[in-house]
């Protein structure tokens, strides 16, 4: 099999292709031809050993995967070789021709869905989901503000947020990408420049009071962080709520004492480690996802393609915010 391994500690250029020998599944595992994977943000950390999980090296990064079954280990039950899967692996090691899933993470493929859709739901929507619905319970109506509303979760969480019904502001860094939002569903677009100062900080408040209108935003979707969490802490309605989801801008310290004056809940966001603490909240989300998928209301974003060499390519597409909603590795 051929994998991307992380040999040292560092960016996109530290990873080497390999190749390796194919791994037997173990007991309770599963062996999968992995037919497409999804690159997300977390990937750009967990090779610079940044990450919640640090895996001893080398290791394959890559989390999310659909392909089909090649093997199945002693006593797996759920899936037979030939049945077509997507997957969260715990343990990484998607970006690969093969990668070993314990059964328990293994789900049937739709029937409607392509392999580099499947490879481009789980994580994003996933997160954007229990966010939106488990830790905000947004509701029909309210105001959603999106920040980084072009990424993956950003964009997951712009099209979950029309479908319940709220009224989606989108905030992005360029025209192109806030085109991007419009085409998923997007109220209302708002541009901010790439670095925020504290006179930028200023304009940005004033441009989503501006679209929000004098009742705020109700809930505050906020993936990037940094200088962008202040301006809107400061523009949250009465009793709001801002959900911390991502740091890529850095780790944000705004004023406390908005929370007070506003009244707001700043709500934790860790999708990864509700899925293990809560696992039937987790399958409860997934099939309402994928209702949503067969009845049109959502659909995975996937804008690039790439082939397993060019997986550093990718990751650096990403960290440099040049990518919209997901992209994908094809390995075959
Ligand atoms: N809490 C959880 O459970 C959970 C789960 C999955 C992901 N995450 C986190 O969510 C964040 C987004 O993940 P993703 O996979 O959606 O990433 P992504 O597709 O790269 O989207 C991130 C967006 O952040 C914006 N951004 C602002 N400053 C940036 C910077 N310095 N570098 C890169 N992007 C920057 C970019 O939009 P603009 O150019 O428009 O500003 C970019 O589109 C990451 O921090 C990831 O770790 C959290």
């Amino acid at each position: 099999m051929k994998a991307i391994r992380s040999v040292t500690t560092g960016g996109p250029d530290t990873l080497e292709l390999h190749e390796l020998p194919t791994p037997q599944p173990g007991a309770g595992e599963v062996l999968i031809d992995v037919q497409a994977a999804g690159v997300n943000y977390p990937d750009t950390l967990i090779i610079r050993d940044l990450y919640q999980f640090l895996p001893p090296r080398p290791f394959t990064p890559g989390t999310e995967v659909a392909g089909t079954v090649a093997a199945a280990g002693e006593g797996v039950q759920r899936v037979r070789p030939g049945d077509r899967v997507f997957a969260i692996l715990m343990q990484n090691g998607g970006f690969a021709t093969h990668a070993l899933a314990k059964e328990n993470e293994l789900l049937p493929l739709p029937a409607d869905m392509s392999s580099e859709e499947a490879a481009a739901f789980l994580m994003t929507y996933g997160t954007s989901y229990y966010a939106l619905k488990n830790r905000a319970a947004l509701q029909p109506g309210e105001t959603l503000l999106v920040l980084g509303a072009a990424g993956g979760v950003g964009s997951a969480a712009v099209q979950l947020g029309r479908t319940l019904g709220a009224r989606v502001i989108a905030a992005v860094s360029s025209q192109e990408k806030a085109d991007f939002c419009r085409t998923l569903g997007a109220d209302d677009t708002l541009i901010y420049p790439r670095e925020l100062d504290k006179e930028s900080q200023k304009t940005l408040t004033r441009q989503i009071k501006d679209i929000a209108g004098s009742d705020g935003v109700q809930v505050a979707y906020d993936p990037v962080g940094g200088p962008w969490a202040e301006p809107v802490l400061r523009c949250m309605a009465w009793e709001g709520r801002y959900l911390v989801v991502g740091f890529p801008g850095g780790i944000p310290a705004p004023p406390w004492n908005l929370i007070l004056l506003k009244s707001c809940q700043v709500v934790g966001v860790f999708w990864g480690a509700a899925v293990m603490r809560d696992l039937s909240q987790h399958l409860e989300n997934v099939q309402e996802l994928q209702q949503m998928v067969a009845e049109g209301h959502i659909r995975p974003q996937v804008t690039q393609t790439f082939p397993l060499e060019q997986t550093a390519d990718a990751l650096k597409l990403l960290e440099s915010r040049q990518a919209k909603g997901k992209l994908v590795i094809v390995p075959g």
